[in-house]
């Protein structure tokens, strides 16, 4: 199955437990596209999906996603929450006060991405909760009423994946983007790895909230201009206020993009702290899909410089796109590479 907490997220309503409003459009919280919304008409559901790579597929599937104005209630607040607790409940608490005074919130999730927690939080702001389990995923839903999206402890749980400074106010960031709270390893090692005499124009892939970008500005003096490839718009949109804080003469550009597509400029240097696919048997296939990207659009002698954790195997990948390939550092578990096309 394609995608089972979709596919179970829909059970209650196929079912006729809690069966689909009419009259009044429907939101989609972290909307993803896929066979339990083929039937329905894109006039009838209000998406929001801050991930482009998904924010694509709905595109594609003839549904459009967009940023939910506040103030808005809807009969049914379909959501697939996401791994991050604090994001979570941030998103459970807004979905509450989305279902105003008698709209119904629903939500689903893979039992090994805390179903049974996200259902017992969901329970903390309104109850009861309805629950089914098929497909190793639990849907949940209730009817939060009158009193639900006003009580504090909700009020409170929105707050939750609010931006917010972190390192001593070096930078701006909120749960649920990668080590958001913290410097991660790999990155750390890649900027203090950096080599000093990166020129011309340049591009970060999978920016984050933009901690690389800024290590590469502040190291490297002959950069003319960075571009930030971000597919998670919550994150760009800090690495946007976090680099405009920076001093830095470069011009710089920020990309809400899915880099597995392939980049829309060359460049003369790219960096990259890859994601990989958690949970999947194959982890390093969207790794290789960034070095294939950056191969694609590096000049003739551009560089990349990336960092991967060490039993990652991408040499075969970067073997077949670049001329040199060589390593740069290996330390606690990471490994830098620079590879010259
Ligand atoms: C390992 S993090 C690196 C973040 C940051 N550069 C750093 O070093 O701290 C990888 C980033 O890639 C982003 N990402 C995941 N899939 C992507 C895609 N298909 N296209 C662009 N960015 C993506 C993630 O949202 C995440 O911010």
């Amino acid at each position: 199955m394609e995608d089972p907490a979709l596919e179970t997220l829909f059970l209650p309503i196929v079912s006729g437990a809690s069966p689909w409003p009419s009259g009044a459009p429907v939101l989609f919280l972290r909307a993803r596209a896929g066979a339990p919304l083929r039937e329905i008409q894109s006039s009838d559901l209000v998406c929001e999906q801050s991930f482009k790579p998904d924010a694509d597929a709905l595109t594609a599937a003839g549904l459009t996603s967009a940023a939910v104005a506040d103030g808005e209630t809807y009969p049914l607040v379909l959501v697939l929450p996401p791994r991050q607790r604090e994001e979570a409940r941030a998103l459970l608490a807004r979905a509450v006060r989305r279902a105003g005074t008698s709209g119904i919130v629903m939500a689903s999730a893979l039992n090994t991405e805390g179903a049974r927690r996200l259902e017992s939080d969901l329970g903390a702001l309104a109850s009861p909760v309805h629950s089914i389990s098929k497909h190793k995923c639990r849907v949940f839903w209730t009817q939060p009423g009158r009193t639900a999206g006003e009580s504090e402890l909700c009020r409170s749980w929105e707050a939750l994946d609010a931006p917010r400074p972190i390192l001593d106010g070096e930078f701006l960031s909120r749960p649920g983007l990668f080590a958001w709270d913290h410097i991660d390893a790999g990155s750390a090692l890649l900027a203090e790895s950096l080599p000093d005499d990166l020129r011309g124009r340049g591009a970060d892939l999978g920016a984050g909230f933009g901690f690389l970008a800024a290590a590469v500005l502040a190291r490297c003096p002959k950069v003319k201009a960075l571009d930030l490839y971000e597919a998670e718009a919550r994150a760009l949109v800090l690495a946007k206020l976090n680099l405009g804080k920076t001093e830095a003469k470069a011009a710089l550009d920020f990309l809400w993009h899915d880099v597995t597509q392939g980049l829309s400029r060359s460049y003369d240097f790219i960096v990259s702290n890859p994601p990989f696919h958690e949970g999947r048997a194959d982890k390093t296939a969207l790794g290789r899909q960034f070095i294939q990207a950056a191969a694609g659009a590096l000049v003739k002698g551009g560089r990349l410089l990336l960092v991967a954790n060490r039993h990652l195997p991408y040499e075969a990948t970067l073997a077949a796109c670049f001329r040199i390939v060589r390593g740069v550092a290996d330390r606690g578990g990471y490994k830098i590479i620079e590879a010259v096309k």
